[in-house]
């Protein structure tokens, strides 16, 4: 007795060995990129516009850099892009943002939330402030956002995908990164939970993405100042990473129909797991 949930049609089909590994488009689909100027959020962005969605992508003050970016991916990838402003910090913002979303076709499928802060705090002045402000920029905002978002897409019975960012300094401990990572790791935790609360019949994925050394983005700094040389230098990666390796992975947690929750995804070529070969 076949269960009642077993889709006959499907069932037939793969009884015949005839699968379907179409890649579902996001044609059309609505997906919000708070951060989505920035160096990983750039590629995001026109893979997203390569494919056919709507991002709606969203930059903290910088409204010069923002319009001269918007034209750039247009004339590079086709548009539109939809631009809105604000530090998501504030909660006011956070939901203009969703509003913004909102306003283009009543509907949000995706969240690609980038906003993060490198909390680069020198070891003699690591504080409480210092810690509190890295926590309100790496984790109360972008989870906070990620509820809204999920409540809204709750709400209006749409199957969204949410993707969170979290670094390889949240899910491994590198000497002197306390500030940053520790809201990093918890923002992991958050997206569990997230995807725990929403998932089911719900069905809104949330997984997060935790790349390593990047040569795009807050990284780079860090790249040229020769931070990580050593581990490329020494094998234990075979080469810095690059934002088009973190786009196609969002693009994977952001598929229609997807079957992937509550995972967190190091995009960091195994960095994190060698980084003990280092001499
Ligand atoms: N790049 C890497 O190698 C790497 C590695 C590990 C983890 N990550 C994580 O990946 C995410 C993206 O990093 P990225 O390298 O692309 O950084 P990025 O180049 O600095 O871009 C971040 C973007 O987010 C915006 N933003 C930051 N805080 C915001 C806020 N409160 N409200 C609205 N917008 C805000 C920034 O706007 P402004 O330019 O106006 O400040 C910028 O456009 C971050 O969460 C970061 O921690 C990156």
């Amino acid at each position: 007795m076949p269960s009642r949930f077993l889709d006959p049609e499907q069932a037939k089909k793969h009884a015949e060995h005839r699968f379907d590994f179409g890649r579902k488009s996001l044609g059309g689909k609505v997906v919000l990129v708070p951060g989505g100027v920035g160096g990983l959020g750039a590629a995001i962005t026109a893979l997203l516009l390569q494919d056919g969605a709507l991002p709606v992508v969203g930059y903290r003050s910088q409204r010069g850099r923002a319009l001269a970016f918007q034209q750039k991916m247009q004339d590079l990838y086709g548009g539109p892009i939809t631009l809105v402003e604000g530090d998501i910090q504030d909660p006011a913002v956070r939901e203009r943002y969703l509003q913004a979303a909102l306003d283009v076709k009543g509907d949000l499928y995706g969240l690609v939330a980038l906003p993060g802060d490198p909390a680069r705090v020198k070891a003699d002045e690591l504080d409480g402030a210092a810690l509190a402000a890295s926590f309100k920029a790496n984790y109360e905002a972008p989870v906070l956002l990620a509820r809204a978002a999920a409540g809204i897409m709750s709400q209006k019975a749409t199957k969204g995908a949410i993707v969170l960012f979290s670094s390889m300094q949240g899910v491994h401990p590198f000497e002197g990164s306390l500030a940053y990572a520790g809201p990093k790791a918890a923002l992991i935790q958050a997206g569990l939970i997230l995807a725990k609360e929403y998932g089911g019949a719900t069905d809104i994925r949330v997984n997060v993405v935790a790349p390593g050394a990047t040569t795009a983005g807050m990284a780079r700094a860090s790249i040229d100042s020769g931070k990580y040389d050593a581990y490329v230098e020494h094998g234990v990666i075979p080469r810095f990473g690059k934002p088009e390796d973190v786009a196609k992975v969002v693009r994977l947690l952001l598929e229609p129909d997807g079957y992937l929750t509550g995972q967190v995804i190091t995009v960091d070529g195994g960095l994190t797991l060698r980084r003990d070969r280092l001499p």
